[in-house]
């Protein structure tokens, strides 16, 4: 049984005072869904802030990046170590990271194993391009970035994957729901494959890009899409709470 999730990454936004605020305007409602995973990605200078008010409340809370190494001379950087103290969750591979910051696939898997070896889950994000759409190589690229992000990984219900069209990313163009529950779908077969298909019957799988209290039931709808990654939406509370709501109750989860 994999249990329902929302995870809200708030990317580079908001100063430490504004994440105190957003965070105050929606632990309470969010606390009163249960049976849902609700996690809060604020920039890595909030978390503290966040862990204290979202303490004692059903809500988690998860870092957006992380480095492999545990700690060095590596300026500027923050260390699985770091985050262990502070958080459950990190997403590894948001394709703004390999888009902007010049992550590849070997660097996300280091990030991977480190995250796991650390006692952290990794939310990991796969997703294509739109020229990579249009020539229909959705699922080569893909594969590829899941059997490099896994490889030499042991098995483990730890992951969660997220499938994020960079396509559908801050655009308003969200895939269909049919779109995503056939990638998501390719996505566990292939996760299957490089692992077997006991763990990859429990290992999460979101959807992500453009979702919004709208449309989210389209993706969550699906029994393979157990939840949604969400970007500009998760920064309005009364809408992260609608789309968490939305999807406890389409999952039958209260
Ligand atoms: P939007 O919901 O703003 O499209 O962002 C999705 C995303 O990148 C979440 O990680």
């Amino acid at each position: 049984m994999r249990i329902p999730f929302i995870a809200g990454n708030w990317k580079m936004n908001t100063t430490v005072g504004e994440a105190e605020k957003l965070v105050k305007e929606m632990v309470i409602p969010l606390d009163a869904i249960g049976g849902i995973e609700k996690v809060l990605c604020p920039p890595f200078v909030s978390l503290l802030s966040v862990k204290k008010i979202i303490q004692g409340f059903d809500v988690g809370l998860g870092a957006q990046n992380m480095y492999f190494e545990l700690k060095g001379a590596y300026t500027g950087e923050i260390s699985p170590l770091m985050l262990g103290e502070l958080c459950e969750y990190v997403i590894l591979g948001h394709s703004e990271r390999r888009l902007y910051f010049g992550e590849v696939d070997d660097l996300i898997n280091r990030k991977v194993r480190a995250s796991l070896d650390n006692g952290l889950k990794p939310i990991l994000c796969v997703g294509e391009k739109p020229d990579e759409k249009e020539e229909g190589r959705t699922e080569e690229v893909i594969g590829r970035q899941l059997r490099g992000a896994l490889s030499g990984i042991e098995p483990t219900v730890k992951l969660t994957v997220a499938y994020e069209p960079v396509w559908a990313i801050g655009t308003g163009k969200a895939a269909s729901g049919e779109q995503a529950t056939v990638t998501v779908d390719f996505i566990r077969e292939v996760v299957a494959g490089l692992w077997n298909r006991e763990v990859a019957s429990g290992v999460r799988v979101l959807y992500g890009g453009s979702v919004t209290a709208s449309n989210v039931g389209e993706f969550v709808a699906s029994s393979g899409i157990d939840g949604a990654l969400i970007g500009g939406a998760s920064l309005r509370s009364e809408e992260f709470v609608s789309i968490v709501s939305r999807t406890a109750d389409l999952k039958g989860a209260r």
